[in-house]
């Protein structure tokens, strides 16, 4: 059993509540909102405002991936009524521990993300204190790249951690996530499951999801 969150980045911005809404039909459970700044990746997508539109405008809850340098400054920003995960990325945080706190002391969940080239073991020492561990499985920066199969490898690693130390972090996966995949990533022990290109890319937003969901569920 598995979430799918579905990437706003690969959405048709100009009709966003209409694309969240076709999401919402087809039975996805989060909104996966990508937050680039043009310096921790190469490109800028969007920012609070943005994800702020949304409040009201559909129940999902909001998954908030923060590709930013410095995030710190910016996680107060993200913090709304309807923002469940805050994930900031392990390369990003000179003070890692102390970034988790401070998400988890504004009422959010905090999940640390780990770029393609980064080992499990980068964050061993505050598993216990995560939510959420998302593994990249691509480099982050845009959507529709090629699935970087090692990912795989690091999923199963915090798999077996977390059997053996009785930990609750969710595991998520992003990028180059596809039906044709999904059960694999399921198997390995992804809990969310990202999808850009492959849910907003398809001409039926609604029934791609509901494709999806028959394989995570
Ligand atoms: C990549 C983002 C992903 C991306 C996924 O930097 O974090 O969430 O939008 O897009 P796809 O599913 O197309 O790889
Ligand atoms: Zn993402």
């Amino acid at each position: 059993m598995a979430y799918l969150a579905p990437s706003i980045l690969s959405a048709d911005l100009s009709r966003l509540g209409e694309e969240v809404s076709l999401i919402e039909k087809g039975g996805a459970d989060y909104v996966h909102v990508d937050v680039m700044d043009g310096a921790f990746v190469p490109n800028i997508s969007f920012g609070a405002p943005v994800m702020k539109s949304l409040v009201g405008k559909t129940k999902l809850p909001f998954d908030v991936h923060l590709m930013i340098e410095r995030p710190e400054l910016r996680i107060p920003d993200f913090v709304t009524d309807q923002t469940e995960y805050i994930t900031v990325h392990q390369e990003a945080c000179t003070h890692l521990h102390r970034v988790i706190q401070q998400i988890k002391s504004l009422g959010v969940k905090a999940g640390v993300a780990l770029n393609p080239a980064t080992p499990v073991c980068m964050i061993e020492p505050v598993l216990g204190d995560l939510d959420m561990v998302l593994v990249m499985s691509v480099n982050p920066g845009f959507s529709g790249q090629k699935f970087i199969p090692s990912a795989l490898l690091k999923v199963c690693e915090l798999d077996e951690i977390r059997r053996r130390e009785e930990l609750g972090f969710l595991i998520e996966l992003d990028g180059g996530a596809s039906p044709d995949n999904a059960e694999l990533l399921v198997e390995s022990g992804v809990d969310i499951v990202v999808a850009g290109s492959a849910v907003f890319g398809a001409p039926d937003v609604c029934g791609r999801c509901g494709e999806f969901l028959k394989i995570l569920k």
